[in-house]
């Protein structure tokens, strides 16, 4: 049995309490958030104690593992208290908005040795995870493209773009990391970004993109093309296409049933597809975590690592700078 202790009782940490709760190897005993009002109630629903300091909960002996789900400049400081500790680790995306934090807390851990997975959770999808095994196995033959289009259903608030380090760093984070899973060993050298502000004044008052679009070459040639948006008004379009040199793989949008409509004015016409992350990727998020548990129970390295999520910042990065500076950026990830 490993006993959990979970950090940050947020949108996503609530959601994360559940599945270490529901999990028949793990124990949820210890929670802390700096809001008392949203440990207490996932305290009270899941019968674990309220840490009241991170330390408590980072070091506490009668946990094994440190479940890291707070804001994300927390992440770093959790990360190296939890290592120092000896706590095996699951710390959400982004491992922080600042390559040199990360640097730093890398280099901080590295000699710890202890398990550490980045929470991409898109990898576990079973729909893009084909697609990626599709990619690998012959079936499209040599792989040429992939094209990821990752568009969210409506923009956040004013008050969460300020904080959230732009769309690069915050949403196509995940399509970058999911690039270069379905790459495999053959690593991205060059980004090129191209940005729009096109959904809502907020986006124009911090000076981000709401409308983007990647290409990634890797040093085999394949090219990847990644779009996003803030705004898709039918829903969170998720889908993933991989072409090759005998044919293509595509994974799509889900709906709640395959259920289809005909009549005089539409045809093939389905339910709207599922909404947002929490519900589209709820499949990903739970064999994700059996995955990590899986790891740490077998002593071996966990299936997304720390140089995972260093390596996407990396490309959020370039991107970024690719989209300033209106050039083609060559990657460098020393
Ligand atoms: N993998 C995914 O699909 C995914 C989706 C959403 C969010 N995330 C990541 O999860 C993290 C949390 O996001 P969220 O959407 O749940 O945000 P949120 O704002 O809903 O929750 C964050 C929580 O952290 C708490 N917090 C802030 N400072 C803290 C501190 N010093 N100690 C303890 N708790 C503290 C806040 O009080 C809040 O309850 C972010 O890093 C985000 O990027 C990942």
């Amino acid at each position: 049995m490993f006993n959990f202790s979970l950090m940050g009782a947020g949108r996503i940490g609530k959601m994360h309490a559940e599945i270490i709760n529901s999990h028949p190897e793990c124990s949820l005993k210890y929670i802390f958030d700096i809001n008392k009002k949203f440990a207490n109630e996932l305290a009270d629903k899941y019968n674990a104690s309220v840490a009241s300091t991170a330390e408590e909960a980072l070091e506490n002996n009668d946990i094994q593992v440190v479940f890291i789900a707070s804001a994300t400049p927390t992440h770093t400081e959790f990360i190296i208290k939890a290592a120092k500790a000896g706590k095996a680790i699951f710390c959400e995306k982004p491992i922080d908005l600042d390559i040199n934090k990360v640097n730093q807390c890398w280099d901080e851990i590295k000699n710890l040795k202890v398990p550490i997975q980045i929470g991409f959770n898109r990898r576990f999808d079973t729909s893009h995870n084909q697609v990626q095994k599709n990619a690998h196995s012959g079936k499209i033959g040599q792989l040429e493209m992939v094209v990821i289009t990752s568009r969210d259903p409506a923009p956040p608030s004013l008050d969460y773009l300020k904080d959230s380090g732009g769309i690069f760093r915050d949403c196509t984070i995940h399509d970058f990391d999911l690039a270069r899973f379905i790459l495999g060993d053959d690593p991205v050298v060059e980004v090129s970004a191209f940005g729009s502000q096109m959904v809502n004044d907020d986006i124009i008052k911090i000076n981000d993109h709401d409308t983007t679009m990647c290409i990634l070459k890797s040093k085999k040639g394949v090219l990847v093309h990644i779009n996003n948006s803030r705004r898709a008004v039918y829903g969170y379009d998720q889908r993933v296409e991989v072409f090759g040199s005998k044919g293509m793989s595509i994974s799509n949008n889900q709906t709640p049933s395959s259920v289809e409509y005909f009549n005089e004015s539409e045809t093939f016409s389905k339910e709207p597809i599922l909404n947002f992350f929490i519900e589209r990727y709820s499949q990903a998020y739970k064999d994700q975590f059996k995955d990590f548990v899986q790891s740490i129970k077998l002593n071996k390295d966990t299936n997304v690592t720390f140089k995972d999520g260093r390596n996407a910042l990396i490309l959020a990065n370039a991107a970024n700078e690719s989209l300033n500076k209106g050039q083609n950026i060559k990657i460098n990830y020393d």
